[in-house]
């Protein structure tokens, strides 16, 4: 049996029905939840998870990014967890995702890309020490009821959004428009499946896409 440590990221937790619709998917692949637990990411940890990428130009970003809003954090357990989950996400950068992949279908832009998954087995077994040491995450017997819970309690929401906010991005891209009301139109299509998540949260989401929009137009 092999693990690995899935983190569903802000632009997924905040769309509640698509984090639903993802955890649903990996479940779907026969991978046991053996740790749940939805919660801010501190700037501290967030900068330990992704130490290796602490000399690209795109960290601080990053670290915005991941402790901007909610994230739930699970361990999965299965056969093949590692390629299984990596698989079903398809390629780190949203726009080389296959259409058929989570992230060709739910990811917003680039690098805001729905989920991190551990990539070998070395770094699962460190992502999931550091998670549990600094994260608080811990294995329970209850975290599959907690993720099917999850699933059962947002997957029929809404409908989804992500057409409405990859079209805002690429629109405000092409147009090199980095005006407020590209920020605001962010805010509205993010607090329209947002249940329990801050308008703070919802609003420091926004900010980290609009961000990444002002860098592509600079
Ligand atoms: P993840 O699998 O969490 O691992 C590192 C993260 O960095 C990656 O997903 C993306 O969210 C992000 N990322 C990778 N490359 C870039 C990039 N060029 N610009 C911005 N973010 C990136």
């Amino acid at each position: 049996m092999e693990r690995s440590l899935v983190i569903i990221k802000p632009d997924a937790t905040v769309r509640r029905r698509i984090g639903a619709l993802v955890i649903k998917a990996l479940m779907d692949r026969d991978l046991k939840v053996v740790a749940f637990k939805e919660m801010n990411v501190p700037d501290s940890l967030a900068k330990l998870h992704y130490d290796v990428h602490k000399d690209k130009p795109f960290f601080p970003w990053l670290i915005d990014f991941i402790s901007s809003a909610p994230v739930i954090t699970m361990i999965l357990e299965g056969e093949n967890a590692i390629e299984d989950i990596r698989d079903a996400l398809g390629a780190t950068f949203v726009q080389k995702a296959d259409s058929s992949s989570l992230r060709g279908k739910y990811g917003v832009w680039a690098g805001i890309n729905i989920a991190h998954a551990s990539d070998a087995p070395d770094t699962a077994t460190k992502e999931i020490m550091l998670w549990k040491e600094e994260g608080g995450l811990e294995e329970t017997d209850d975290a599959q009821e907690m993720a099917l819970d999850y699933i059962r309690k947002y997957s029929a929401n809404k409908r989804d959004y992500t057409s409405e906010i990859r079209n805002t991005v690429n629109t405000a891209i092409e147009r090199e428009d980095t005006s407020e009301d590209v920020l605001q139109r962010l805010i509205d299509l993010l607090s329209k499946d947002a249940e329990d998540i801050t308008e703070e949260e919802i609003n420091n989401l926004a900010r980290v896409v609009f961000d990444y929009i002002k860098e592509e137009v600079e």
